[in-house]
């Protein structure tokens, strides 16, 4: 796997709920992606935008050599993107950062993926990858509401699948910390859990699995250069008494081990 930078063209963009959009794009820098959980840095094709917009890969299609990105519509750099029509091309640098552990559960054992809102585009491709292993998988998927849920049906197609919305319009009323802790309660244990989303979603999980030696945590940073030679991404390591160890989410991350890091 090897960082690339390359226009690539995109060969569809539909809008799945408010504000949320999935875009297609195809290039010879699909061949570099093969770890769940990475991402891409995309430019804005806006003279006046300079900084990269970090977007994680839903999902890797290699016989077409496409990808598929899922994003929100966040400010002045998605905004552009989400006008942007099948033909033209983006400037995307990747795949960067470390990606999901795919390697540490064995056919037959059980994953719990956990996302909420916006971080949970990328757990669709580990999904996919653990249940090609014969992974069972569990997922638990939060959202704001029911109007600004989307891809239900595909994790539906790949396993057991738990919903919870803030407001309480589908699923479970709450977030998707009181799902687990109800399923945990009927004493089912995972085998590794792997959960993208907010910073109290995380913490939640970090809380419910004190000592469980395979939690993936994938973070959610601001970040600027997206290669690791910026430190706009630092955070602190578990641990460290003096407070002066960091790592950095772009490059050694975004998935840490949850006892690795202070959320
Ligand atoms: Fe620059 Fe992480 S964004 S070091």
């Amino acid at each position: 796997m090897q960082r690339k930078q390359e226009m690539m063209t995109i060969v569809a963009q539909k809008q799945l709920a408010p504000r949320i959009f999935q875009l297609d794009l195809q290039g010879e820098l699909v061949k570099e992606m093969t770890r769940p959980g990475q991402f891409v840095h995309i430019k804005v094709p806006r003279a006046d935008l300079l900084l990269r917009r970090p977007i994680s890969i839903n999902q890797i299609d290699h016989s077409n050599e496409t990808c598929r990105l899922i994003y929100r519509v966040e400010g002045s750099g998605t905004e552009v993107f989400a006008t942007m029509k099948a033909g033209e091309q983006l400037d995307i640098l990747g795949p960067l950062g470390n990606g999901f552990d795919v390697t540490t559960v064995a056919a037959g054992q059980t994953a719990f993926i956990v996302g909420g809102g916006i971080g949970i585009p990328p757990l669709y491709e580990l999904s996919k990858q653990l249940n090609e292993k014969g992974v069972k998988v569990i997922h638990f998927l939060g959202y704001a509401s029911k109007e600004v849920a989307y891809y239900q049906q595909e994790f539906m197609a790949l396993g057991e699948t738990h919903f919870a919305t803030d407001d309480g319009s589908f699923g479970a009323h709450g977030n998707v910390g009181r799902l687990l802790s109800e399923v945990l309660a009927k004493g089912r244990i995972p085998d590794a859990v792997y959960a993208c989303g907010a910073n109290g979603m995380l913490k939640a999980i970090d809380y419910l699995f004190p000592t469980h030696p395979h939690v993936y945590l994938s973070l959610e940073e601001r970040m600027a250069c997206g290669i690791g030679a910026c430190y706009a991404c630092v955070c602190h390591k578990k641990g460290d008494t003096t407070g002066a160890k960091s790592v950095k989410v772009c490059d050694e991350g975004p998935i840490f081990k949850a006892s690795e890091v202070i959320l």
